[in-house]
């Protein structure tokens, strides 16, 4: 038996009819770029997240890209971030001219560490940028009093954590504005690229709409700052409405998995298994389990035809793209030492259970438990 880490085919037969009439009715409208689809979405998406504002753009790189620029950051100015994340969330702050300063994470939720905010924050810090990592949201309510003091906004990189909630607000309404990622693979999946912003401020968004379409203004030839072309397209939105409705349970599926995940995981030696803090409710984007020895863990289930994964192995301020922020070895203890560690299974929400229970147990078989 193989299992992969996500079953995009499995999730597309549940919902086949959905997303067939949802594409069919685009490709026959012929409306290919922005139109009715985008509106529609943009509105459902931002009503999901209990946001007054949603943006469509091409992908999670440049929803973060775009929203920065919207901000005024560039040349001189720095962000304030982590390094234990996906490398878009640096590069969008090295692409506006600005440096990263990264903080360390807290290592029970992998999350940027409230703690180390304080000590990171000059007058050239023009933003905060905290990462939901793995669907576990940062912990907002800490971060978000460190930025009141210095009024300083806060942008959630959102791209992992569609649904997560923090107090009962969700991503994408916790902070400023949020950037999302819909990558195929992600809890809400297009099938191709394609990105959002979120925000209750209105102004934000017109910015970030204008940036996104070639700096537009109120007619289509008038251009009235540089953009770029990053457009959501209709057909993805198409596909991003008919799942919407069902990531709710999508999402209950991925914490009942995570739940059973550590029922038949806990006390196994040499692990320690993930969980939701107390400030929130993750969207379980990943199962992440730390592992004594993850390369024997790893090539263990490998043979065994249960798919692994490593998100990440390594920081991002140790990464030679990142050169620019000055990094280096020792900076980040506790990143640094989750980049060793951490392993992902499988976790979607048509993993059988079954499946699930033989994981468990060949992990189990591993680590020397019965
Ligand atoms: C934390 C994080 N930020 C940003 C991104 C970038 O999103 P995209 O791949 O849609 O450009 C991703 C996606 O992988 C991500 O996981």
């Amino acid at each position: 038996m193989n299992v992969p880490m996500v079953d995009l085919r499995a999730q597309y037969l549940r919902i086949q009819a959905e997303i067939d009439a949802a594409t069919a009715r685009v490709v026959a409208s012929t409306h290919f770029i922005g139109g009715e689809e985008c509106r529609l979405f943009e509105q459902e998406f931002a009503a999901f997240c209990g946001a007054g504002h949603a943006v469509g753009v091409a992908n999670g790189t440049d929803a973060l890209t775009i929203a920065l620029r919207a901000y005024g950051v560039g040349p001189g100015d720095e962000v304030v971030t982590v390094a234990n994340t996906f490398i878009a969330t640096g590069e969008a702050i090295l692409l506006n001219g600005a440096r990263p300063v990264f903080v360390d994470v807290d290592e029970a939720s992998f999350t940027m560490d409230p703690g180390a905010l304080e000590g990171a924050i000059t007058p050239r810090t023009k933003l905060i940028l905290p990462v939901h990592l793995y669907g576990h949201p940062a912990n907002m309510e800490a971060i978000l009093a460190v930025a009141a003091h210095h009024r300083l906004p806060v942008l959630e990189d959102a791209a992992q954590a569609h649904a997560a909630e923090v107090s009962g607000r969700r991503a994408g309404s916790l902070g400023h504005a949020a950037c999302f990622s819909f990558y195929p693979g992600k809890n809400l999946g297009a099938y191709g690229d394609a990105g959002a912003i979120t925000t209750n401020d209105a102004e934000f968004a017109a910015r970030v709409r204008q940036i996104a379409n070639h700096g537009g203004g109120t007619t289509k030839y008038d251009n009235v700052v540089v953009g770029t072309n990053s457009r959501l397209d209709a057909l993805q939105a198409a596909v991003l409405r008919a799942k919407l409705p069902h990531l709710e349970r999508w999402t209950a599926e991925r914490l009942e998995r995570a739940l059973a995940y550590t029922r038949l995981l806990e006390g196994t030696a040499g692990l320690v298994l993930p969980r939701e803090q107390a400030w929130g409710r993750s969207a379980w984007h990943l199962y992440t389990l730390r592992a004594t020895n993850r390369e024997g863990l790893q090539a263990h289930l490998t043979a065994r035809g249960i798919a692994t994964a490593v998100h990440y192995p390594r920081p991002i301020h140790l990464q030679p793209a990142m050169a620019a922020a000055g990094g280096k070895t020792g900076d980040l203890p506790v990143s640094e030492r989750l980049s060793r560690e951490v392993i992902q299974i499988p976790l979607y929400p048509e993993l059988p259970l079954e499946s699930l229970e033989r994981i468990a147990q060949e992990i189990r078989a591993f680590c020397g438990a019965r």
